[in-house]
């Protein structure tokens, strides 16, 4: 059997025979409207997505290992979904949809509110020139949307590398989650959920990682109403970690 590896370590799932792929790609949002799950998915089941999935390594990952799932990975660039679409595809993965698109626009103008059980962000991108901080994707405004777009109870799961993003998200975070740092690696993936989560380990970078549930007692209006009163994520992303970047 054919085993895939990203810097020696196996991507997870199995390669099928060619009459058993699935087609993972969603190519059209919506014309109108949000997206309904259940047409795309073609049954109930909790909803995971995965912002500025890459590869689709943790999408795939996850989508493998729960079945009883349904996941939605998204990213801007469009090679890096032609990876995770072929990928998703050869494992017949039908739990599985890939599309290129923003985070941001995806939870504003497609994500039903109170409509995702989980919602995981594994390293955004730090952009490390100031004249691109304003493309940073975690600031209140998106934390906001994040919250509207969960279920009552649902879930963020969300990690860097980044220290200056770090400490960032330690302050936001806890306004509209009830979040806990992980100390530790995942159980799940003990040598990394993601590409840029193995390089960071082989690095030997200290990893921020955590999750939390939205916070049940914030209402949607006031969630957004918060945000506007936090600062903006202007932090230092330190220049002298882009070498890693250009690996990942
Ligand atoms: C450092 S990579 C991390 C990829 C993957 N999550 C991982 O951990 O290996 C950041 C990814 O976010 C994507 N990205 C940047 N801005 C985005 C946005 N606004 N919406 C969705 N994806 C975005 C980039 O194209 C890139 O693939």
């Amino acid at each position: 059997m054919q085993i895939e590896r990203e810097f020696g370590v196996p991507f997870p799932g199995r390669i099928l025979p060619q009459n058993k792929w699935t087609q993972t790609a969603l190519k059209a949002m919506p014309a109108e409207g949000r997206l309904n799950w259940h047409e795309l998915f073609g049954r109930e089941a909790p909803v995971v997505l995965d912002l500025g999935c890459g590869n689709g390594r943790s999408t795939i990952l996850s989508a493998v290992s729960r079945p009883t799932h349904d996941h939605l990975g998204t990213d801007i660039l469009p090679v890096v979904i032609r990876y995770a679409r072929k990928r998703g595809n050869q494992r017949g993965l039908a739990n599985l949809r890939f599309a290129v698109l923003g985070a941001h626009e995806l939870l504003e103008q497609y994500v039903e509110p109170n409509s995702v059980a989980e919602i995981h962000i594994y390293h955004p991108q730090p952009y490390y020139d100031p004249k691109q901080i304003h493309r940073r994707l975690i600031t209140p405004e998106f934390l906001a949307l994040v919250h509207r777009s969960l279920q009552p109870g649902g879930t963020i799961v969300i990690q860097t590398d980044n220290p200056g993003y770090a400490n960032y998200l330690r302050d936001v975070l806890p306004v509209f989650f009830d979040f806990h740092e992980r100390i530790g690696r995942w159980p799940d993936a003990p040598k990394g959920r993601t590409r840029r989560e193995i390089l960071a380990l082989k690095k030997k970078l200290p990893i921020f990682r955590g999750s939390g549930t939205a916070k049940t007692d914030l209402s949607t209006e006031d969630a957004v109403r918060l945000a506007e009163s936090l600062p903006p994520p202007t932090f230092d992303a330190d220049r002298r970690l882009r070498d890693l970047d250009r690996l990942a």
